[in-house]
């Protein structure tokens, strides 16, 4: 993996933790992050260019930096501040930061002498969740042998799609639908909730409001391009924030995928702990690329990831989808699980207006 061909990490989704940490200080580093992003996406900065006192990370785009230190953070099970003070990412002379740089070293020498420099040893190879990783011999029950899926022959990739979409409802009642007016609440992994609104349109537009407290953020999507802002500001989305904007809007109105759908060619049975799923993805691209998983039984989405590949890895999306209920005789997610390395919240939908009047203005961004 060419890690200079990464051109759309991200920094923005860190955000979200800031806000769980303290929303003040959450606007300021979106903001930060959002003017050093706006920078580079312009020069393709390096990292040692964009940010202040980078010794290892110095030739990795900027547009990596938050996407590797939620990795970090993520293997670690720790927050940012466990290597960071008083949100001051530069500051120096603490003690896990150091150390940090040295395994940052330690890991690239080993993928470097080992894997022709691929990501293939990360910091979660060895800390699994945990700042002291043991090395000691943890003496596990033998599991049993693993009893290979049953050779069941697969649909076809746009047969489980045609599935799917049958399993939503009539066509004429999917047709039926030309927007949605969703009341529900974001729930913090701490149980701390916050009261979303979300306007969907058939034709692919969306407008998503989450209040914290007095700050609005809202991220919205007019049909070509995504965006997103924090109390009227306007931020800079990544290229794959936009697009994970875009197919949360696009799979909202799962009949208007099409094109989505169509370049799912491969479909596999796997187990997803004792659930039997279809997995789909896209022949001859790595595992890294989109995948969507379909209950066996029930036909239905119940997951989808995209990955993003960083210096230390992939960075990986995941959207698990579930509860489905009707509203309208047409089957919708009401509990929706959005994680990434770091980061995870639920939607849960409390309840749906379906054909409401809506303010087309809604979807249409603040000016550049
Ligand atoms: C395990 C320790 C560790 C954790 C956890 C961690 N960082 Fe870092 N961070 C570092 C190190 C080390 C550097 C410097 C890297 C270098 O010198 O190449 C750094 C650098 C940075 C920088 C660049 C600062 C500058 O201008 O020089 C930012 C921004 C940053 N981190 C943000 C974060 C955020 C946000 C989080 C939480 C999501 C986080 N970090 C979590 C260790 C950590
Ligand atoms: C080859 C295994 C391995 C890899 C890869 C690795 N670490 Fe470690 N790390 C360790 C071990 C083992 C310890 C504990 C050392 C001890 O107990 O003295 C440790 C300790 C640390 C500590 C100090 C513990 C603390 O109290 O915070 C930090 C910080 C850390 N690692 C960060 C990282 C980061 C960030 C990465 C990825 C860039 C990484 N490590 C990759 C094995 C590894």
């Amino acid at each position: 993996m060419d890690v200079n061909d990464d051109r759309h990490p991200n920094l923005g989704d860190r955000g979200t933790t800031m806000m769980q940490l303290c929303p003040a200080a959450a606007l300021t580093i979106l903001i930060l992050f959002s003017t050093a992003a706006d920078a580079q996406s312009k020069t393709e900065a390096t990292s040692g260019e964009e940010f202040e006192n980078i010794e290892i990370l110095t030739d990795m785009p900027a547009v990596q930096m938050g996407k590797v230190m939620n990795i970090m953070s993520a293997s670690l099970g720790v927050s940012c501040n466990h290597c960071h003070q008083d949100f001051d990412f530069a500051k120096e002379g603490l003690a896990q930061k150091d150390i940090a740089r040295k395994m940052l070293a330690m890991t690239f020498k080993l993928n470097d002498e080992n894997f022709n420099g691929r990501p293939v040893v990360t910091c979660n190879t060895c800390h699994r969740g945990q700042t002291h990783p043991t090395s000691e011999l943890i003496a596990l029950p033998i599991p049993a042998p693993a009893v290979p899926p049953p050779a069941t022959a697969i649909a076809l990739p746009a047969d489980i799609i045609a599935n799917y979409l049958a399993v939503l409802g009539e066509p004429t009642n999917l047709r039926r639908i030309e927007n949605r007016k969703i009341h529900a609440e974001r729930v913090e992994p701490n149980g701390q909730t916050e009261p979303e609104t979300i306007w969907q349109t058939s034709n692919g537009n969306s407008h998503t409001l989450t209040q914290y407290g007095d700050v609005a953020v809202i991220e919205g999507f007019d049909g070509t391009r995504a965006w997103k802002t924090v109390q009227s500001k306007r931020l800079s989305l990544k290229t794959d924030e936009a697009e994970q904007i875009r197919l949360e809007s696009l799979l909202a109105f799962p009949r208007q995928a099409d094109e989505y759908f169509h370049a799912f060619d491969l479909a596999q049975a796997e187990l997803l702990g004792d659930r039997k799923v279809i997995v789909l993805s896209k022949k001859g691209t790595e595992t890294s690329a989109d995948q969507l998983f379909f209950d066996a039984q029930s036909s239905l989405l119940i997951r989808r990831t995209s990955s993003i590949p960083t210096v230390l890895g992939a960075f990986k999306y995941q959207i698990d989808y579930g509860d489905y209920q009707e509203f309208e005789a047409v089957k919708l997610p009401t509990t929706i699980h959005f994680s990434v390395p770091g980061i995870r919240w639920t939607r849960r939908v409390l309840r749906v207006e379906s054909n409401v009047e809506i303010d087309t203005q809604l979807f249409v961004g603040p000016n550049d």
